[in-house]
């Protein structure tokens, strides 16, 4: 894509090299058998394949919608589901895989849903962190990448649901300015 407003963040070897890290990484830390993996819609779809495939451990996939409103302008973001799982996660070892944590507010409220589903753990993987930006705690085991504040997209985040199939993460400027 030919955009001159978008600058190259992380290249696609970065995210890539530092994808099969946290693959080796996470493989090392569970104990045998499935990993619960939990995609939430929908940016994070292209994070979770190449990581699921990253994995030395049998994977289980699921996928969760969500919809917040009112997201990183106020603590008081409402959240909703709008797609549930389809499995059962008791006793199972869940990640949750997200693309990005800014305020929170998606991945606070997310584990206090998903903790009462009795999973034997659960953690998160985000390829990005934004900490600057949080407005609810959430711990997250496994980080990608460390951000600045900036709009990014590629790899799976969007503006205006444009450039998630970029391969770079990519920083989006204000259009230039032509007399
Ligand atoms: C993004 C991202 C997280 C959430 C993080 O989703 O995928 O789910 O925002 O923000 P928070 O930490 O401030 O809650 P978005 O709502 O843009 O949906 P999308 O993945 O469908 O683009």
């Amino acid at each position: 894509m030919s955009d001159t407003n978008l600058r190259v963040l992380l290249s696609e070897e970065q995210i890539q090299t530092r994808i099969r890290e946290l693959g080796e990484k996470i493989s090392q830390d569970y104990p045998a058998g499935h990993l619960h993996l939990i995609c939430i819609l929908k940016g994070a779809v292209f994070f979770m394949t190449d990581l699921a495939r990253a994995l030395k451990r049998d994977v289980l996939v699921d996928f969760m919608g969500i919809s917040t409103y009112g997201k990183g302008k106020t603590s008081s973001g409402e959240v909703r589901v709008t797609k549930d799982l389809d499995i059962s996660l008791e006793g199972a070892d869940v990640l949750i895989v997200e693309d990005i944590v800014d305020s929170g507010v998606t991945l606070n409220y997310l584990m206090h849903v998903l903790e009462q589903r009795k999973p034997r753990s659960i953690r998160i993987a985000a390829l990005l962190d934004k900490p600057e930006r949080r407005l609810r705690p959430v711990h997250v085991s496994y980080v990608g990448f460390e951000i600045p504040d900036e709009f990014v997209v590629g790899y799976g985040l969007d503006y205006a649901e444009k450039y998630r199939n970029l391969r770079d993460i990519c920083v989006l400027g204000e259009p230039a300015v032509t007399a």
